[in-house]
């Protein structure tokens, strides 16, 4: 079992040799994996080239890391415990054993269908244990694992297969999430008659829904790995290797494919684990992400299977069969570190007490916040009724792009401040910016939030267009990575995190670019221009509002038009990007030079009609009144 900060005058300490010399103080937390050959180097960085290297020519396999590793001593201890969509099925316990056969299974399969190190696999599939273990086996293989959440669309499953073309895609015939059952095959059918690369799927079955298998491309998961044998080689990766790509939205184009690393994404994925959550040996852990988005890949697979831990996987959703669901679940399996997001937490604060006195939450020692800000109320709802006062909570501030947790509190250690991520994680130096990209030093200061020097799990780049991500996040302020987000710094140093500053906007802790949305809404072919901007949301965090000018002439319902066109968003990009309010309107507030002034609109969109800031550059003033009469339609 690795050392983990135990006090914050320890914290404080190393802290400060993680500034001082970060080199050594990397090399140490790496030289606690198994490699097979060490690196030359520990880190080499140039920000304005986007270009950084961790552990250099060292030599190694994360799963061997995550696995095997941990076969000599703990080899019948629970890895993954899998907990089913509907309470009454069984859950599931796979042991490290099991866990380590299962993924050599799929892995042979995989090579037997021709998958080899680099190419990019991609999962679309739903919380069953076998979406673990296909992650596992590509890692183990060296292929370079894609998942798209199975909420996203035909389309937007069709561009993310085809920007990193990959030649499988691993599916099942449905999921199964609260009372609804979602056809995943049928999506990927209409998906890869858009892609030309895919030359196989390999379809699990879960629902047992009746699928169409095409002939020479689809074959059936138990047929092509259950008869495998439970021992592969794992292939030998350079730390640098790519170990997957994850889409995610930014303020322009389409999403892009943030790429991670093999070496330094598993020393940060199990460092952050173990000292945020202070993870004890036996202590069970459950973190409610889907492994789509990133906190299932660093803190429900990596994190904590690289610890040694136990990760419980849900398949469900908070509210089903009801509001008590995830305390049922964390009483039935006495979950000890429990992490989750600030939408969750409000969705189930909505609902009465009993959903959570009724049963035994003694068992929980840590509670975790992921995804946006978590409001005050929020968070002393979670501290007071899951926490019993007694649990720490870890607000938790990070983002795709940087692989792991980079500033949290660390549970039970750092005093604590609602409303606060509070302070970064050893080996992470944030700065604040002004909008002229002046560092300002002080406490107390609000501005842009950037980081300064190099951590092992940042992205390495955006596939296939490494200009992107220098442009995206390398460039605004030279020397440093731009996370895009809000923030202030109080008088003790803590950070605040309060949302994006750029055109993206989180919708119950999912990222959506403002354009993204509106060219699904343009789709439409009666739209002739739409804005779309976030608005606060009382769940969600952020809702989507669109502004959308119509054809002239166009005098069908209205409430069947934003039905229409709430239509092309679920096809372009999916049912979690559904505008929540539409308004028709016949013009958009412009500067002359033709840009949206998206400010007034967020104002507007707030129901502030008077204050209204600076209008002067506006193209056309009375465009602001003709948006106050256009016809608002809620979902
Ligand atoms: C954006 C990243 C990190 C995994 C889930 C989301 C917001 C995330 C916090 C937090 C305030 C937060 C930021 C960030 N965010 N965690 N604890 N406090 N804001 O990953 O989809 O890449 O989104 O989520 O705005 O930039 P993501």
């Amino acid at each position: 079992m690795l050392r983990k900060i135990d006090s914050f005058e320890q914290y404080k300490t190393e802290y400060k040799t993680s500034v001082e010399n970060p080199e050594k103080f990397w090399e140490e937390k790496a030289e606690q994996f198994e490699w097979h050959r060490k690196w030359a180097n520990v880190v080499s960085c140039n920000f304005n080239e986007a270009e950084t290297r961790w552990f250099e020519n060292g030599k190694l396999n994360i799963t061997e890391n995550a696995l095997d590793r941990h076969l000599t001593t703990q080899a019948n201890k629970p890895a993954i415990i899998w907990e089913p969509n509907n309470p009454s099925d069984q859950h599931k316990t796979f042991t490290y054993k099991e866990v380590h056969s299962e993924v050599c299974k799929i892995a042979n399969g995989l090579r037997n269908l021709g998958v080899k190190k680099g190419d990019r696999v991609c999962l679309y599939m739903p919380m069953v244990p076998e979406l673990a273990f296909a992650t596992l086996a590509c890692a183990r293989i060296g292929a370079i694992h894609s998942v798209v959440f199975a909420g996203f669309s035909a389309k937007a499953l069709a561009d993310r297969i085809n920007d990193c073309s990959c030649k499988i895609i691993l599916t099942a015939d449905g999921a199964f999430r609260g009372s609804k059952t979602i056809e995943l095959k049928k999506i990927v059918d209409t998906a890869l008659n858009h892609c030309e690369v895919v030359e196989r799927t390999v379809v699990l079955n879960r629902c047992g829904i009746p699928v169409q298998l095409k002939e020479g491309r689809d074959l059936w998961w138990e047929q092509i790995f259950d008869n495998q044998s439970a021992e592969f080689t794992a292939e030998s990766m350079d730390s640098e290797d790519p170990l997957f790509i994850l889409y995610t939205s930014g303020s322009t184009g389409k999403p892009k494919g943030v790429q991670h690393s093999s070496g330094g994404y598993m020393v940060y994925a199990e460092y952050s684990f173990r000292n945020v959550f202070q993870y004890e040996e036996d202590d069970i852990y459950w973190c409610t992400a889907d492994i789509g988005w990133i906190t299932g890949h660093s803190y429900i697979i990596y994190g904590p299977l690289l610890a040694g831990a136990t990760t419980v996987m849900f398949e469900g959703v908070p509210t089903f069969p009801n509001a008590g669901r995830f305390w049922e679940i964390c009483e039935k399996h006495k979950i000890n570190l429990f992490y989750t997001a600030p939408t969750a937490i409000r969705a189930l604060q909505a609902y009465s007490t009993d959903f959570v006195n009724r049963h035994n939450l003694s068992s929980l020692k840590v509670l975790g916040s992921v995804g946006e800000p978590i409001n005050e109320e929020a968070w002393h709802w979670y501290h007071k009724n899951i926490g019993k006062e007694k649990c720490p909570i870890v607000d938790t501030w990070w983002q795709t792009e940087t692989g792991g947790i980079l500033i949290s509190p660390l549970a039970g250690i750092t005093p604590l401040k609602p409303g606060y991520a509070s302070l970064p994680l050893p080996g992470i130096q944030p700065v604040i910016v002004d909008s002229l990209g002046n560092e300002l030093t002080e406490n107390e200061v609000e501005g842009n939030l950037c980081i300064k020097r190099p951590w092992p799990s940042m992205l390495r780049s955006t596939w296939g267009d490494h200009e992107r991500c220098k442009s995206t996040y390398f460039k605004t302020y030279p020397g440093m990575y731009f996370t895009g987000d809000g923030c202030n710094r109080d008088i003790n140093g803590y950070y605040r995190i309060t949302g994006r500053v750029d055109d993206v906007i989180n919708v119950s802790g999912h990222r959506f670019g403002t354009a993204e949305i509106e060219n699904a809404i343009n789709e439409h072919p009666d739209v002739i221009e739409s804005a779309v901007i976030g608005f606060p949301h009382d769940i969600k965090g952020q809702g989507i509002y669109a502004f959308v000018i119509t054809q002239p002439g166009e005098t069908g319902s209205n409430d069947l038009f934003s039905k229409e066109i709430i239509e092309k968003v679920v096809e372009f990009i999916g049912p979690i990007a559904k505008p929540d309010k539409i308004q028709f309107v016949s013009g958009l507030p412009k500067t002359r030079s033709g840009k949206i002034m998206r400010r007034i609109l967020r104002k507007l969109a707030k129901g502030n009609h008077h204050d209204l800031g600076d209008t002067s550059t506006l193209l056309d003033p009375n465009v602001i009144d003709s948006i106050k009469l256009g016809i608002l339609i809620e979902a």
